[in-house]
């Protein structure tokens, strides 16, 4: 048999600490430490654990150049467990499964450490929420009896000169927008949106305003927001939950044509679906519209090859799409929001993604405020709630 090693392996030497009450009956403090070696690849759904030999054999085999087993051989006994969790691919294997997201993974051009990262950083059924709560970090209060201080809100660096004093500008309508943008964490759930808000927003922040075409399949498309390489890999894909003349549903949206089409899945948008996006944050399940910000990284990767900044560039744009969306609702008189505590694997799998290829970065939301402020807002100066109050 002909083998090979997967394309991108990581080999990380974990700690996992138990609580075990015979641990403390025998006299111990209570817990288990086991160590033990995992390899990380991000072709596979879980780490899987590597003994010393196996692991050493793995450092031998080439990921590029097949290798002969023998069958029956010692070597092939070692193979054989690795086999069967994918981190050793065979050139004909029985079952195709792991073989095929190796291939699609070499074809992606991920940069190995980022491939690793974003692999083994989507969460599954977490409860952000809950872990809050149980970690005592829920309020500011809380955090800072849990965690001590943190380092000081704001820098002043060591062994530099005098500060000059910079004018500061007159406030504009710019600067009163800018204000107004604080993080939405109390949407009325009453008041559906109107479609001319939605499609305003949706246009301002993922629409394109132009293109161009540099050959029959190169074109680039021009957006208010900067993207890495002009590639605007991060694709929108909404929970639409309170729209007029749009029923609620699973879309995505296209940005040249500014159209929305259902997504086909088997998913059922509901109060369920929605709370397991968001980590259980009930606040941000409220919103009327919820996006998925949802990176197609082959396209940005197409350039960038196994670059050492892709990943990092691609995150930064959710960074840019969040804040014009923020800015784009708040102009329109919404509230919006990003998280970044979502379960990434539910979202890929209602949104049918190839998750070698695609991915889910962050999840932001937008729609009307609610009247009253439940959960808290951070508005010191009071320019969205004082308002309102008055
Ligand atoms: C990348 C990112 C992730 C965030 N994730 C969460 C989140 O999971 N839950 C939440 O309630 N707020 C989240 N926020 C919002 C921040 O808590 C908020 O920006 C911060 O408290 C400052 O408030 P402001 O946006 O109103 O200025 C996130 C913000 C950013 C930029």
């Amino acid at each position: 048999m002909q083998v090979r090693r997967c394309a991108v392996l990581v080999l990380e030497p974990r700690e996992t600490i138990e609580f075990r009450f015979e641990s403390l009956l025998q006299g111990g403090d209570g817990l288990v430490r086991d160590l033990a070696w995992y390899a990380l690849a991000p072709h596979l759904d879980a780490p899987v654990r590597v003994d010393g030999r196996a692991q050493a054999w793995l450092g031998s085999l080439s990921p590029s150049r097949w290798h002969a087993l023998e069958e029956g051989s010692a070597e092939a006994m070692l193979a054989a467990p690795l086999l069967a969790a994918g981190l050793v691919i065979a050139q004909d294997p029985a079952d195709p499964v792991h073989a095929a997201r190796d291939a699609r993974l070499r074809q992606a051009h991920w940069h190995p450490l980022a491939a690793v990262l974003h692999a083994f950083s989507r969460w599954d059924g977490v409860d952000a929420v809950r872990n809050m709560k149980e970690s005592e970090t829920e309020t500011a209060v809380q955090m800072r009896r849990t965690l001590g201080a943190p380092p000081a809100e704001c820098a002043r660096i060591e062994g530099s000169g005098p500060p000059q004093q910079l004018p500061r500008s007159p406030s504009g309508c710019f600067d009163d927008l800018l204000a107004r943008r604080v993080t939405c964490r109390n949407f009325d759930t009453w008041q559906p949106l109107p479609l001319a808000l939605f499609a305003q927003v949706l246009q301002r922040t993922f629409g394109s305003t132009a293109q161009q075409r540099v050959g029959e399949d190169l074109v680039f498309l021009k957006k208010n927001v900067p993207s890495g390489g002009g590639l605007h890999p991060i694709e929108a894909y909404l929970l639409v939950q309170h729209v007029e003349g749009v029923a609620p549903g699973i879309y995505h949206y296209q940005s040249d044509s500014h159209q929305i089409a259902p997504v086909g899945t088997d998913a059922v948008l509901d109060r369920g679906f929605v709370m397991e996006a968001v980590g259980q944050q009930h606040w941000f399940a409220d919103a009327h519209v919820l996006v998925v910000l949802a990176p197609r990284f082959n396209r940005t990767f197409w350039k960038y090859r196994q670059h050492a900044k892709s990943y990092r560039v691609v995150a930064m744009e959710a960074g840019h799409l969040s804040q014009t969306l923020y800015l784009a609702a708040t102009d329109a008189g919404l509230g919006a929001f990003i998280t970044g505590a979502i379960n990434e694997k539910h979202l890929e799998r209602a949104l049918g993604l190839d998750t070698i290829a695609e991915g889910v970065l962050a999840v932001c939301g937008f729609g009307w405020r609610a009247a009253q402020m439940t959960t808290t807002e951070l508005d010191p100066a009071g320019v969205i709630w004082q308002a309102a109050a008055t």
